[in-house]
């Protein structure tokens, strides 16, 4: 069973996003704020790996013309994100896949959170240029996932410093424990500058980082 398939994992996502990442809700509003530099009142925003649906709702309340796409391979985490977005359900197109069962746009802008750290090098290189292809010339994309020093050493200090900042959260005891090995093994984490440059290489341009929080970091990109 993969993680955003797990009722558990589902039905507290919300509560875990908030707890494990610094600044959630302040990270949605900037968000929201640099896709509104560009994307105009009635703009269409593709939203990849949207489960959970907390960056949809809170994109969706700041901005009363944009209308969403939200792509996600997990029915779990859509079924959530139904439920999180209900009053926006006007505005929300969900579809279960993966960045080839988007609509082909033109997006007038894209986000994709928490997402990217999952998927390997060549797969995140692939998600970005399709996400590019379906976003019009100078239209913004955000992503924020981990992204640290992977090397054996980078990982091993970053990694302790997440498992010492959650375990320590005041959010509550619930599961506040992370398995460092597993993530260490699992998550093919890139560096911030493996990460700049697959974005460069993608399609995007003029990038630049709105968001370091620990093992976090966010970049704002353009299609070129
Ligand atoms: C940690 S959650 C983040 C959800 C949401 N973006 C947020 O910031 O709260 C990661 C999500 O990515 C989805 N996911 C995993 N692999 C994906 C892929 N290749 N393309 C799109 N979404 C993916 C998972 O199903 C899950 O819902």
């Amino acid at each position: 069973m993969s993680t955003f398939s797990d009722p558990d994992t589902v039905s507290s996502y919300a509560e875990m996003a908030e707890r494990n990442v610094p600044a959630l809700r302040d990270l949605h509003h900037m968000v929201s704020i640099l896709l509104g530099e560009r994307v105009s009142s009635d703009g269409r925003v593709l939203v990849l790996g949207a489960g959970g649906g907390l960056e949809l709702r809170a994109m969706a309340r700041l901005n009363s013309g944009w209308s969403f796409d939200g792509v996600d391979p997990s029915p779990q985490m859509l079924d959530q994100a139904r439920a999180v977005t209900h009053d926006f359900a006007e505005r929300i197109t969900l579809r279960e896949g993966y960045i080839e069962d988007a609509p082909d746009g033109p997006f007038d802008g894209a986000t994709c959170l928490l997402t990217l750290h999952f998927l390997s090098r060549e797969e995140r290189a692939r998600t970005l240029r399709e996400i590019c292809r379906r976003l019009r010339p100078g239209a913004p994309l955000a992503i924020v996932h981990h992204s640290f020093a992977n090397d054996d050493a980078g990982k091993d200090k970053w990694l302790a410093r997440f498992a010492k900042y959650i375990s320590t959260s005041e959010m509550g005891e619930a599961g506040n424990r992370i398995n460092v090995e597993a993530m260490k093994e699992r998550l093919p984490v890139l560096s911030p500058e493996q990460d700049v440059a697959i974005l460069h290489d993608s399609g995007f341009s003029q990038v630049e980082l709105f968001y370091a929080a620990l093992t976090f970091r966010g970049w704002v990109a353009y299609r070129t």
